[in-house]
């Protein structure tokens, strides 16, 4: 696929996929949803890549939400089409083998929240405004942001977000554990790479598997999600990079993990 609203790039060991379609602050049609689509696959598939960030193109915003000129022509079947391709999309990026994270550049509304929360750490800049206006337009969020939104700040403050569809600023969005650091917006880009290059000298492996294991705690009882983290365990105790970890912590030494 030719991206044309979506910028790649890897600098080993971070991918940046960038939204970029700044004169309708990133928002996000069905062409910019199929093209992070691939972007998230490629990203997936760079053995140069061990962590993602995803951020907006522009001073304005990370993604001010679907495009809201698309979203006006719906119809009940098409309507229910979008949000499930859209979902699907977020699933993807929510499933990828690395971790990802958002930093979060300025505006970070309906679908640009829901893409926040679909990524596995929250970085935003001060100037960031999040929110799920949705009720305001007659609809409600559609890719997955009534789902995952309470599963990270709780039902609660879920349910006001929602229902009042009034954005918080970065501030508030870091006290209620909506994001996870706030940074000037000079600093944001540095302060998304600085913490990518902390998780990419993690073993990838064990990243994957903690990361599964981490989501999966939502959709299972203890017992079960107890389970499935002792054959993790058992399944890490097999791997290279296992005996590279505690054997360079025992040599005193940094280690070199391979992903094997
Ligand atoms: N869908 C489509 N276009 C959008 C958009 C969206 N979600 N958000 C912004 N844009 C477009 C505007 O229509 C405008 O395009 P134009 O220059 O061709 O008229 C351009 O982006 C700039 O936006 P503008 O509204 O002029 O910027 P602003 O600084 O005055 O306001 C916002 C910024 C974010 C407050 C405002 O754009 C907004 O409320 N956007 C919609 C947010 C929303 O409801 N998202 C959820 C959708 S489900």
């Amino acid at each position: 696929m030719d991206y044309e609203n979506v910028l790649l790039h890897a600098e080993a060991p971070v991918g940046t996929i960038t939204i970029n379609r700044p004169d309708k602050l990133n928002a996000l049609n069905a062409r910019v949803m199929a093209e992070l689509s691939q972007a998230a696959q490629d990203m997936d598939k760079d053995d140069n890549v061990r962590v993602v960030v995803i951020t907006g193109a522009g001073e304005k915003a990370f993604v001010a939400g679907a495009d809201i000129g698309e979203l006006a022509k719906m119809q009940p079947v098409s309507g229910r089409d979008d949000s499930a391709f859209g979902q699907a999309v977020l699933f993807e990026l929510e499933k990828l083998s690395k971790p990802v994270i958002a930093a979060i550049n300025g505006y970070a509304l309906g679908g640009g929240c829901e893409l926040a929360l679909a990524c596995d750490i929250r970085i935003a800049s001060e100037k960031a405004k999040i929110g799920l206006p949705e009720v305001g337009l007659g609809i409600l969020p559609g890719y997955g942001g009534t789902q995952r939104l309470g599963r990270i700040v709780g039902m609660g403050l879920a349910m006001e977000l929602v229902l009042c569809g009034d954005p918080i600023g970065a501030a508030e969005a870091h006290r209620i554990g909506l994001v996870n650091k706030v940074v000037a917006p000079a600093e944001l880009a540095a302060a998304a790479r600085e913490m990518a290059e902390k998780l990419a000298t993690r073993g990838p492996i064990a990243l994957r598997l903690a990361k599964q294991a981490v989501q999966k705690s939502f959709d299972l009882d203890l017992k079960t999600g107890c389970e499935m983290e002792s054959s993790y365990f058992g399944l890490l105790a097999s791997t290279a990079d296992m005996k590279e970890g505690m054997t360079a912590f025992l040599e005193k030494r940094k280690p070199s993990y391979k992903g094997q």
